[in-house]
């Protein structure tokens, strides 16, 4: 099994369009220790032939063409593609618009809570995916399933469970109280395990608290590549960015006694990776304290191109 990084940026990606951070400034200015990081998004592949993307970001066609083993093969025919599943672990924009960007023509399948499936089915934009060609696929909570997608096997297993969030921004309702509306299969999180070599890991890009269910399930982990939206519960307030804490954003934050580094201490995970990081997170910084800290801590922080073999 080989998972690829496509991208390894929160939404907005980093630099963001419209964002004066520190960081993105100083990623602009060209300064050393920053690199660009598109939006999250992860490609897998079992046995090498065909690949399945977890999340398909705004930036999917920008992180295709980066990866050559997702060009399409030569001998192939005229239109064909590696891809054959999407496995989507919310409906956040940045993990569902790149869908589009695959409306081409090509057989594959889309997999999902039905909460998500069912945001793609009121949103008709989504209907330019065929549905004579691309299937779509409701994900049951703890029932493995078997990998399909354009008439293959894909070799992987999914496992998709629960973990504690928020529905995504566009979908919150200020009058359904404190969740905002949030219900059972909003956010997901997934374990894939080649069906070959039972290797497997666990990708989890957004999550809002450790509790003692998802504690237990992650206990000695090989390995993990968990939500590294942010450092501070309130570094987007204090960088003036927006007066939203993590927790209001459904995220955890690295840092405190909540956090996550604190919350994977002593659970075992022998490889640890943060992916999908704010562009106000200041571990992006490779010679800053907090990156130190965060490595000295045993976690990795991902990249665009990181290649992993779990
Ligand atoms: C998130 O991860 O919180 C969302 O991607 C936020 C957003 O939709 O911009
Ligand atoms: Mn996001
Ligand atoms: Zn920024």
């Amino acid at each position: 099994m080989l998972i690829k990084v496509l991208g390894s940026a929160a939404g907005g990606g980093f630099p963001q369009v419209n964002c004066n951070c520190s960081n993105c400034a100083d990623l602009r200015q060209g300064r050393p220790g920053l690199r660009a990081r598109t939006q999250s998004s992860l490609a897998v592949t079992g046995e090498g032939a065909t690949w399945v993307l977890l999340n398909a970001s705004p930036d999917l066609r920008q992180q295709v063409g980066a990866v050559p083993e997702l060009a399409p093969r030569a001998q192939a025919g005229a239109r064909m593609s590696p891809i054959k599943a999407v496995v989507l672990t919310n409906g956040d924009v940045d993990h569902v618009a790149g869908l589009l960007s695959l409306r081409e023509g090509f057989a594959f399948t889309i997999y999902a809570t039905e909460r998500v499936l069912q945001t793609l089915a009121h949103d008709r934009i989504f209907d330019v995916l065929d549905a004579r060609l691309v299937e779509r696929v409701p994900l049951a909570i703890g029932k493995p399933v078997e990998l399909t997608g354009g008439g293959a096997r894909l070799g992987l297993t999914l496992e998709a469970f629960p973990v504690p969030g928020k529905v995504a921004l566009y979908l919150e309702d200020p009058k359904a109280g404190p969740g905002l509306g949030t219900r059972e299969g909003d956010t997901i999180g997934l374990r894939v395990t080649d069906a070959a070599s039972g290797a497997a890991f666990f990708y989890i890009p957004g999550c809002a608290a450790v509790d003692t269910a998802l504690a237990d399930r992650l206990r000695d982990a090989s390995l993990v590549l968990f939500d590294g939206t942010l450092y501070s519960d309130e570094e987007m307030i204090a960088q003036g960015l927006s007066s939203k804490t993590g927790r209001r954003m459904g995220h955890i934050s690295m840092s405190g006694p909540e956090g996550s580094l604190a919350a994977f201490d002593g659970l075992g995970v022998k490889r640890r990776i943060f992916v999908h990081l704010n562009n106000s997170n200041p571990v992006l910084r490779e010679d800053g304290p907090e990156r130190r800290q965060v490595e000295a801590a045993g976690w990795e922080i991902a990249f665009d191109g990181m290649e992993i073999r779990p």
